[in-house]
């Protein structure tokens, strides 16, 4: 299981990047130094508001050699969980949060040359993939679709080095739109492709690199929000209690353990992405929709990730 140290900060400024997206810096409360990050990580922030808790994860935005502050770029998503309403609505600047030390999920591959395509507020993790692409001296393109008339968000620091130049927009309110086909067809062969945005892109990255033949170890997908955790109904039987529950076919199964009290779990991110959950599979088959197990272990079946993975068949056994 997935072991998060975490630890406070200060949020140090708050800018508002669009209506809907707000950049938070986060310093330590002495000045300090933070722990050191490669592009492409994350970290977690808890929010508690009284008796609700939250956790989400967000991408580390700025630049990996800075150590004295953390940037994260959130959207206000019309149906949050909590969490970015939390941000937007709550959070002042001096106000302190507790977030987890970074994590990188979406690291940047050895290769000459890397094609960013970037969805929304999924540039985040390229802000600071450009940065550290830059000081290794490696190519990159940034391909970068977002919806707003006004301009993209984070345009102004995509204009300055190391971005200018690099960066090709396509501004879906005036009718542009990435080819990614097209795009992929005419990648270089030894280019490494990533992907970070709203499912259907990164879908649609996937299944052209398939139909092309570009490798997976090639393609690396970045996805916070898990958009379907539903499916048939499923008996799950929590061994060491004895327990069965039902999981209902629009509940997860942490939520029908928490909704009984039938146990207590480690969940941070709720989302599949930190491993906390992490549950040991004694009986049954998992249907995996996490983005932590490797593809190893899920075919293994040893393990399955309790916030958004489900049952195969009708039946789970876990170790709890
Ligand atoms: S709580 Fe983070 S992976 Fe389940």
């Amino acid at each position: 299981m997935a072991d998060y140290p975490m630890f406070s900060v200060i949020v140090s400024q708050i800018d508002r990047i669009t209506p809907d997206i707000r950049r938070f810096t986060l310093t330590r409360p002495d000045g300090g130094t933070l722990p050191a990050f490669t592009g492409g990580s994350h970290i977690i922030v808890q929010m508690a508001q009284g008796e609700q808790q939250y956790s989400n994860a967000y991408s580390l935005m700025n630049d990996p050699a800075e150590r004295h502050h953390y940037q994260i770029g959130v959207r206000l998503e019309p149906d949050s969980r909590g969490g970015s309403r939390f941000m937007h609505q709550q959070v002042k600047t001096g106000d302190s949060l507790l977030i987890s030390a970074p994590n990188n999920m979406f690291a940047l591959a050895e290769a000459p040359r890397h094609v960013l395509i970037a969805g929304g507020i999924g540039i985040t993790p390229f802000i600071a993939h450009g940065y550290e692409l830059a000081r290794r001296g490696q190519a990159f393109d940034l391909h970068y679709s977002y919806r707003d008339e006004a301009g993209a968000p984070f345009g102004d620091l995509l204009a300055q080095p190391p971005f200018s130049s690099r960066v090709q927009e396509y501004r879906s309110a005036r009718g542009e739109r990435l080819d990614v086909r097209r795009l992929l067809a005419d990648v270089d062969p030894q280019a490494h492709i990533y992907c970070c945005g709203p499912a259907t892109l990164s879908e649609e990255v996937q299944q052209c690199a398939a139909a092309l033949g570009i490798a997976p170890s090639r393609v690396h997908i970045e996805q916070f929000a898990i958009e379907n955790k539903s499916g048939a109904a499923f008996t799950l039987v929590l061994a060491r209690s004895g327990t069965t529950l039902t999981v209902a076919p629009d509940m997860t199964i942490l939520q029908a353990i928490e909704h009984a009290k039938a146990a207590q779990v480690e969940c941070l991110c709720r989302e599949g992405i930190c491993g906390t959950c992490e549950t040991a599979i004694l009986e049954g088959e998992a249907d995996h929709r996490d983005q932590y197990l490797s593809e190893e272990e899920r075919a293994a079946q040893k393990t399955l990730l309790i916030c958004c993975s489900r049952a195969k068949g009708d039946k789970l056994i876990l170790d709890l």
